[in-house]
């Protein structure tokens, strides 16, 4: 028996290892760590089932893992952070980071992507995932992030708000998926100095 096993005030049945090897994933908190091309099936996996089934994304037709497995370097080139909730292996989410749009006075302006898998909602991956991600971003050098919550789905907008984003808009009937018209919903959260002083490598 070791002796994490004998600091917890659990029964000694529940000590034996084949038990604790039947509990120890559920228990243990997922690392959050930078993605892998070796992760892009499991995110594509992730992604596919919200692009079926949800109306966060606005993609109606899921990305392969080929294309994620792109993403995944494309983003990382830039300096930005694409993360992964990994727990023994086993991926339990992600998010990541682009510029919010592309034109170049909006590089101090990034979007993030949030997905976590389904059989693993509300069980704190998002916040992990997120706290890690606005930290990242901010030392990637950006001032503000943006979440575009698409049809307002409200743990996305619960998420960002646990986070301290704030509203800051509402476009009606953008979007259309599963035979309805669905609104997308903003916030954003300042990211370190944010406006209050210029960033370090502005252009002369
Ligand atoms: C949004 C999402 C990333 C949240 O991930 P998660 O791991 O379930 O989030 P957490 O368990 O950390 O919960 C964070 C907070 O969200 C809220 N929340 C979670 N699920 C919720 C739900 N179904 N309804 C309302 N609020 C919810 C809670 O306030 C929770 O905080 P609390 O537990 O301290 O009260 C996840 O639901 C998801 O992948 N959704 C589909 C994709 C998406 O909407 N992405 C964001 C836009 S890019």
């Amino acid at each position: 028996m070791s002796n994490r096993c004998k600091k917890l005030p659990m029964p000694d049945f529940l000590c034996q290892p084949e038990f604790m090897a039947d509990i120890s994933p559920a228990l243990k908190r997922p690392t959050i760590r930078p993605a892998l091309v070796e992760d892009a099936a499991a995110i594509a996996a992730i992604y596919a089932d919200h692009v079926r089934s949800g109306t966060a994304s606005f993609d109606t037709v899921p990305r392969t893992a080929d294309e994620t497995g792109q993403k995944i370097l494309e983003i990382q080139a830039k300096g930005w952070p694409f993360l992964v909730a990994d727990r023994g292996g086993e991926i339990l989410g992600y998010a990541y980071v682009s510029q919010f749009r592309d034109r170049s006075a909006y590089r101090f302006a990034c979007e993030n992507s949030i997905y976590v898998r389904d059989d693993c909602i509300g069980q704190g991956v998002g916040t992990l995932l997120l706290r890690t991600l606005v930290d990242v971003a901010t030392a990637s050098g950006f001032r503000q992030m943006i979440a575009v919550a698409g049809g307002g789905e409200q743990a996305s907008v619960a998420l960002h708000a646990k986070l301290g984003f704030s509203h800051a808009g509402r476009m009606r009937s953008v979007g259309r998926k599963f035979g309805r018209w669905l609104d997308t919903v903003y916030m954003q959260l300042e990211l370190g100095e944010g406006d209050r002083a210029p960033p370090d490598d502005e252009p002369a």
